[in-house]
């Protein structure tokens, strides 16, 4: 009865037909990658008399930021002859970029060897494993360690007929991803008034290649402010005029912070306008106010990234733009970042005002 009622009063007027459609994807999964909404954060753009704008990438089919970066990766090694039918893809991957890769390879019939530092979530190590990836953890090293993750990929890569390695890190294909997509979605969805764009890095794709995007469509205009945790070298390296890659501490955010300026970063470090370093402390406070005010479950990086835009929204005239990503959702960390143990743990839980506290709902 319901039902017949709204679709009577739908087609009984011309009002009511949407105008806008979503795209309907007749390319598989890798049609379904980006296009995400861009979501006003408008408790804190209230307070603030500047808009913050977050991407929502947690939409994406694998549920990440990196998903663009994978589809584009793996175009890359098919464009260049590297990857035929019944390949393999290896990568090493803090598990974001590994599921993406995983969505795109069941559905294009490769293989997926994935090296992981054995830090992570396990929920994300499972999820590679259920996609029917080889999931290889392994103990952090740093980068000039040939024990080192990426290093483990490429030799295991190498052994391999019909195989590449993605080296997302210095793959230029994942910058190229947000310099074709993310970029251009932000620019048109806010009608080309973009003040500024910040975000953490990883392996920088997403920063570098939305800046590079932003900066030329803009004639400089956007500003672009790049913001690190503790335990990367990237605050340093840029506040220093790329003179020191100096990194203490740790963090609880996953995917985010470097010990080294990646060659997909590499190509647009210089045409930054600053760099915000944000503690952990506040990243965890953000997390849970958003999680209260704006109805969002994010996971760490996307909660850093709004505590970036909004320091950097403080400096910018009023009614400003201030965009960053919302690079995944809370749910593969939740025993982690809603659990009062691990939060002592980690000297996060006095950094969670006591009204939010009913949030914390595992032990
Ligand atoms: C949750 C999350 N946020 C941010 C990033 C960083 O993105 P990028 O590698 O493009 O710098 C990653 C990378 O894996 C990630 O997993």
């Amino acid at each position: 009865m319901l039902l017949n009622k709204v679709v009577r009063n739908f087609a009984s007027s011309s009002a009511k037909v949407p105008q806008f459609v979503p795209i309907t994807s007749n390319t598989g999964i890798a049609g379904a990658v980006g296009n995400t909404p861009l979501i006003k954060l408008v408790k804190l753009s209230e307070e603030l008399g500047r808009n913050i704008y977050g991407k929502a990438e947690f939409q994406n089919p694998g549920g990440s930021i990196k998903d663009r970066a994978a589809l584009y990766l793996i175009k890359d090694a098919e464009d260049r002859g590297l990857l035929k039918t019944g390949g393999t893809v290896v990568e090493s991957t803090a598990g974001n970029t590994g599921i993406g890769l995983a969505h795109i390879c069941r559905s294009r019939g490769y293989n997926l060897v994935i090296y992981i530092p054995n830090t992570q979530a396990q929920s994300k190590i499972n999820t590679l494993k259920l996609l029917g990836a080889e999931v290889f953890p392994v103990p952090p090293k740093p980068y000039d360690d040939p024990e080192n993750f990426n290093h483990k990929a490429r030799r295991h890569a190498e052994s391999l007929e019909n195989a590449v390695w993605a080296n997302q890190f210095d793959n230029l294909a994942n910058r190229n991803a947000h310099i074709e997509t993310t970029g251009p979605e932000i620019w048109n969805q806010l009608n080309g008034k973009v003040d500024a764009f910040t975000c953490s890095t990883g392996t920088g794709g997403t920063f570098a290649g939305v800046t590079r995007y932003l900066k030329d469509v803009s004639k400089g205009k956007t500003k672009s402010i790049v913001a690190d945790p503790p335990g990367s070298c990237v605050f340093s390296y840029v506040t220093s005029g790329g003179k020191s890659l100096e990194r203490s501490g740790g963090s609880f955010t996953e995917g985010i912070g470097q010990g080294r300026i990646t060659d997909n970063l590499k190509q647009d470090i210089d045409t930054v306008d600053g760099a915000v370093f944000i503690p952990d402390g506040e990243t965890i406070a953000m997390l849970y106010r958003l999680l209260d005010e704006e109805g969002l479950y994010l996971g760490g990086t996307g909660a850093l990234n709004v505590v970036a835009a909004a320091k950097i929204a403080k400096d910018l005239p009023e009614n400003s733009n201030i965009v960053t990503i919302l690079a995944d959702s809370g749910h593969k960390y939740s025993d982690r970042i809603f659990s009062k143990k691990w939060l002592q743990e980690k000297g996060l839980l006095e950094h969670i005002p006591e009204n939010l506290h009913k949030y914390i709902v595992y032990p």
